[in-house]
């Protein structure tokens, strides 16, 4: 099931981190980092263990970002990313505070499926591209922008309760 983050939850989340960073697949973020932001992420857990965690970023100018994706190599292609995309979608649906969601992602698919559009780098603020200097791929950067407008979702509140993998 898709849960926000407790700080019990820090040590899990950093060696989710620790193994996709190694090879630049997410950006490297310290224990002490993952705790002071641990409201932002949510994780998935399946049989007492977290396989999945996902993170969001709020604050830019109306725009939320999704980050530190991941999930289990164990337990990929079982749709658990999918559901945490679903369950940041909804949480960002619930604030007054943005109205697009953005990810920088190498599994456009993923994103494609909830209605998320390939956009030009270029448009995302430069305040973005502050934490792309700690990233090993910054100079070559081979992940694709992609965002997703949250108010026609918000308007038609389009996700029935009974679909919800959050707050259910
Ligand atoms: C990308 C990642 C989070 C996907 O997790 P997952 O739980 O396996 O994803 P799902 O099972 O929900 O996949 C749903 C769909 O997303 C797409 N997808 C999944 N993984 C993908 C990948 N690595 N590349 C491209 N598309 C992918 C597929 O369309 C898939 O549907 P299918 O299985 O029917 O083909 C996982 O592979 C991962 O942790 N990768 C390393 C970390 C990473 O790259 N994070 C950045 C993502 S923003």
């Amino acid at each position: 099931m898709v849960r926000e983050a407790t700080l019990e939850d820090a040590h899990a989340i950093q060696n989710l981190i620790c193994f996709y960073s190694e090879d630049g697949k997410m950006l490297f973020r310290t224990l002490d980092e993952i705790v002071q932001s641990i409201a932002d992420f949510l994780v998935y857990e399946m049989q007492d263990e977290v396989v999945g965690i996902c993170s969001l970023k709020f604050g830019w100018d109306k725009l939320v970002e999704i980050r530190s994706l991941g999930v289990d190599p164990r337990y990929h292609r079982q749709g658990i990313a999918t559901k945490m995309v679903q369950g940041s979608i909804e949480r960002a649906l619930l604030r007054d505070d943005c109205d697009t969601a953005f990810v920088l992602t190498y599994a456009v698919p993923l994103f494609t499926k909830f209605g998320f559009e390939i956009v030009d780098k270029i448009q995302l603020p430069q305040k973005v591209w502050n934490d792309c200097q700690a990233c090993l791929h910054k100079d070559n950067c081979d992940e694709t922008a992609m965002s997703l407008s949250l108010l026609p979702l918000k308007k038609l509140a389009t996700l029935k309760d009974s679909e919800k993998v959050l707050y259910s």
